[in-house]
């Protein structure tokens, strides 16, 4: 027999079986862990006020450092977009409850806008009760349709007056003024909100904001600006915890925590002491730069020594990192109920060997090199590459590294970055299967993870990167005023997991697949016009099932002349 029709009964029996079809599939596939989450796992999405509510000047809102920086031109946003509409969320609350329903998740993660709440930045100032109102109607909400809300305190829009008057994360007022805010959310919202997250990956606040200037409020202070603003920020998460559990926590009994995002180091070479440590330095400069003070008292000893010499040898007296008095140590170890880790890639990691050309920098003071493996999926991003092991490697760490915290995932997504209206998004849900999967093992492992919260619930606003990267499980028409939203194939995926709370067996979870693919098509096609929509009920309704039944049918003839030519 010749190889053609042996390949050609291959395919036609995959596609005809589906689900029994076992293929080979690389060692991580086959490693494939089936079984459910613990009873009460928290299965949830996530977004951000500014990336998604527009409406950035109505209802007595205040402007923030991101309405300042989109709005200043000068190509610091992809294509000069603002999000002055964004996803319109602020108008279509009750719709954003429907999809949240459809997707049957527990928890919603959201952020509060400072600047609608307090329109100044300071409590004494003003407070904006239209503000007030919006967030304690949609709390209400969420809670009547039984998702409990994950409410995060700050996620990168500062009122651009703190800004203006006192230089923002540089001045270390700026914890008192948090501190404020905090309790007026704790006082305001804190009788039905029971998970706070002071902040949101603060690392790229501090370092997109303040090192390189690609971020609001677009500063270049290099090797300094950062650690400064990193500083500050620990500090008024301590006060901010600090706060709830003197004043608020025994009425309301809630939990505060952060919320970090970190890829995973892996090194280079795993028998070189070097990249060994080059990774570990890594994953310090990463996520222990503000986990270690919350959990151990001070930033890690890697740090201190690298950034401490660094300075010495550019003629400071003092380190460009600043310091905890031993007062603040104690004051901040311990403020954190919880662990919230936001987690999309992961880095080869190896030290470099050459000398850095320019002055301080957090780069520099880092010193390695980053890399990735040509051979990872990278789904259209130059940043993000779909690296499931790296997942339960992070946990597992922050697990041993932090004294077994309780861990919230807060942030885990895959973005595409075409511009097409693609809503059978396959990699969505092979990135999704993957790093659940990898999150379910680094379980049995013995982590102590309460809940994941998959990044996106819609497309929306990626900050330097314009409306290009879409992450959401809804897809968003931007071009239209009305921003419809649109489920990718990724919401029924999504669905099932959650709904079954994990991956009962391979031939439910194979199905899952096929059956999310099939809606998806549809959705598509109304998407790209309406008047193809009495077509697309001709395609599934006449030439599928025939191409079905021909596919069976061809099936049998060639499994009938396979075992003819065998006996
Ligand atoms: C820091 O903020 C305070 C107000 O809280 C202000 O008086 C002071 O001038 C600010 N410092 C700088 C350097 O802007
Ligand atoms: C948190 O509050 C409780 C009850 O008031 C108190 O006993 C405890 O010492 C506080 N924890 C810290 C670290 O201050």
């Amino acid at each position: 027999m010749k190889p053609v029709p042996f390949v050609t009964l291959w395919w036609v029996l995959l596609l005809v079986s589906g689900l029994g079809a076992t293929r080979k599939g690389s060692p991580e596939e086959a490693s494939f862990y089936y079984g459910t989450f613990p009873p009460g796992f928290s299965w949830g999405v996530g977004s951000s006020a500014f990336q998604t509510e527009g409406a950035w000047d109505q209802d007595g809102k205040g402007p923030s450092i991101w309405d300042a920086f989109t709005h200043s031109g000068k190509g610091k946003v992809l294509g000069e977009e603002t999000a002055d509409v964004a996803c319109n969320g602020y108008y279509r609350v009750q719709e954003d409850i429907i999809l949240l329903r459809e997707l049957h998740v527990n928890h919603y993660r959201f952020s509060l806008s400072w600047p609608r709440l307090l329109p100044t930045g300071v409590r004494g100032d003003q407070v904006n009760e239209k503000g007030i109102k919006f967030y304690s109607d949609f709390i209400d909400a969420l809670l009547k349709s039984n998702i409990t809300p994950i409410v995060t305190l700050h996620h990168w829009d500062l009122p651009q007056l703190l800004q203006v008057k006192y230089g923002g994360w540089q001045n270390a007022s700026m914890t008192n003024y948090f501190s404020d805010y905090a309790n007026l959310c704790f006082e305001a919202f804190g009788d039905r909100v029971k998970y706070w997250v002071t902040f949101s990956d603060p690392r790229t606040m501090a370092e997109k904001g303040y090192e390189t200037g690609h971020h609001a409020p677009g500063l270049k202070l290099h090797g300094t600006g950062l650690y400064k603003a990193a500083h500050h920020i620990i500090k008024a998460h301590a006060q901010a915890w600090h706060s709830y559990n003197s004043t608020w926590r025994s009425r309301q009994q809630g939990l505060v925590g952060i919320s970090l995002n970190c890829d995973w180091g892996e090194p280079v070479d795993t028998s070189n002491p070097k990249d060994i440590e080059a990774a570990e330095r890594y994953l310090q400069f990463c996520l222990g730069w503000f986990a270690n003070p919350i959990y151990a008292g001070d930033y890690p000893q890697v740090m201190k020594e690298r950034i401490g010499r660094k300075s010495a040898e550019q003629g400071l007296d003092v380190s460009r990192l600043p310091v905890f008095s031993l007062q603040e140590k104690s004051y901040i170890k311990g403020t954190s109920d919880f662990l919230g880790l936001g987690h999309f890639t992961t880095r080869y990691i190896t030290e470099r060997n050459y000398p850095s050309r320019r002055g301080p920098s957090y780069q520099n003071d880092r010193d390695l090199v980053e890399l990735v493996d040509p051979n990872w999926p990278d789904l259209g991003s130059q940043w993000l590459y779909s690296v499931p092991w790296g997942f339960r490697r992070l946990l597992n760490y922050a697990q041993t590294q932090y004294g077994d915290p309780p861990i919230y995932v807060m942030e885990n997504g895959a973005s595409q970055t075409l511009h097409c209206t693609q809503l059978c998004d396959k990699w969505r849900i092979k990135y999704l299967k993957g790093y659940i999967n990898e999150m379910l093992k680094a379980i049995k492992d013995g982590a102590n993870i309460k809940g994941y919260t998959s990044w996106s619930l819609l497309d929306q606003f990626e900050w330097e990167k314009g409306y290009s990267n879409r992450y959401g499980f809804y897809y968003v028409e931007f071009n239209n005023r009305n921003k419809p939203r649109y489920p990718k194939a990724s919401v029924q995926y999504y669905k099932k997991i959650v709904t079954a709370n994990g991956f009962p067996n391979p031939r439910e979870v194979e199905s899952w697949y096929f059956k999310a693919l099939e809606t998806c098509s549809i959705n598509n096609q109304m998407l790209a016009a309406e008047p193809l929509l009495s077509h697309m009920q001709m395609v599934t309704e006449i030439v599928v099932p025939t191409v079905c039944t021909l596919c069976v049918l061809i099936a049998a003839v060639l499994l009938m002349s396979l075992l003819r030519s065998q006996s």
